[in-house]
């Protein structure tokens, strides 16, 4: 079996590739300059070259605040590429894992209520709208699909949450009173990039055995869901464990309103995980033993 990443420079991407590469499967890893999921002819030439039995599209345009400016590209990757490769992958009877986002959500869900499959997808951002008309796009071209919605990654390799906090509280420790603003209306389900990425791994092994997939549409993200104040909260407590910071500043709550240019975000984007653990015996990641990993690998990049 050999599969097909697209977007393999990105997070998802490299995270996937890695995996792929640690268990010796088969696979081609293509990047933005060498296939252009927006273009038709680009992607008929990987295919007919590769052959591969299976394509996962992680490309995508995922800028959250740029899209708001730049829609007509945001459309173009997340709709229009994401149709192109379903469109060409079906004409082959290649089959196609994709992925999406919590985004797609309105976030209007009470705190103590998460999102499954079948509710109703309703935007705000240009992002997510984007994203929502890419997964309809990828439905209809591709029969044998397989859309997983995930949220809020972070891994060790890219600039992500934890670490732009850490820097953050540095930067401001040595003033009188250190404060850092964070957004208070966002509760979501952070989740590790290569937990996603085994997740896949175990989809493609399903595969690989089964030559079938129970196609639709998927959550996976990490549990248990919690506000980006609390995360940030939990994150600096354990950056100081570990002698990262020498104290904590102040936590405050801000909203994302008060950002101009700033997409709007759902506030409750929880993600519900069962079907696909039900479905494909895939579990939730959990996010606090992966965090705290992370923050003692910074630890340790730092004093090496
Ligand atoms: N990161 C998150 O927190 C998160 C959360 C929920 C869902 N997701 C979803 O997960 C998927 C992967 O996200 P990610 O975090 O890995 O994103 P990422 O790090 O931004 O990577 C996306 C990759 O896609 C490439 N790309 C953009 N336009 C392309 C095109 N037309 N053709 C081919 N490649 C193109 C980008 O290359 P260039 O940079 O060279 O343009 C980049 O390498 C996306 O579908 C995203 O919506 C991500």
């Amino acid at each position: 079996m050999t599969i097909l990443i697209s977007g393999a420079n990105g997070k998802v991407g490299t995270a996937l590739t890695a995996q792929l590469k640690s268990r010796k499967l088969a696979y081609i890893a293509l990047d933005h300059a060498q296939l252009d999921i927006t273009n038709s002819t680009a992607i008929k030439q990987r295919l007919r070259e590769y052959r591969p039995s299976i394509i996962i599209n992680t490309a995508a345009f995922t800028h959250v605040d740029l899209a708001e400016q730049q829609q007509e590209k945001a459309f173009e990757t997340n709709e229009r590429g994401a149709e192109l490769l379903a469109q060409t992958a079906a004409s082959q009877q290649i089959p196609i894992i994709h992925l999406s986002t919590d985004y797609v959500f309105s976030g209007d869900k009470p705190l103590a209520e998460s999102y499954v499959e079948g509710d109703a997808a309703e935007p705000a951002s240009i992002y997510g709208k984007s994203k929502l008309a890419g997964e309809q796009a990828v439905r209809n071209a591709n029969a044998h699909h397989i859309i997983i919605r995930t949220a809020w990654l972070f891994d060790e390799h890219s600039d992500n949450f934890a670490k732009k906090l850490i820097t953050a509280a540095k930067q401001q420790l040595d003033l009188p009173s250190p404060t850092l603003r964070i957004a208070a209306n966002q509760y979501g389900c952070p989740t590790d990039t290569s937990d996603l990425a085994s997740a896949i791994v175990h989809l493609l092994q399903t595969y690989a055995s089964k030559t079938t997939l129970p196609w639709g549409t998927y959550h996976y993200a990490g549990e248990p869901a919690i506000s980006r104040l609390e995360w940030a909260q939990e994150i600096l407590a354990t950056a100081q464990t570990h002698g990262l910071i020498t104290h904590q500043p102040i936590l405050g709550p801000t909203t994302d309103s008060l950002y101009i240019g700033r997409a709007p975000r759902p506030v409750n984007s929880a993600l519900n995980c069962t079907k696909i653990q039900q479905l494909l015996g895939i579990k939730p990641s959990q996010w606090r033993n992966r965090m705290s990993r992370l923050i003692q690998t910074m630890n340790h990049y730092e004093n090496n």
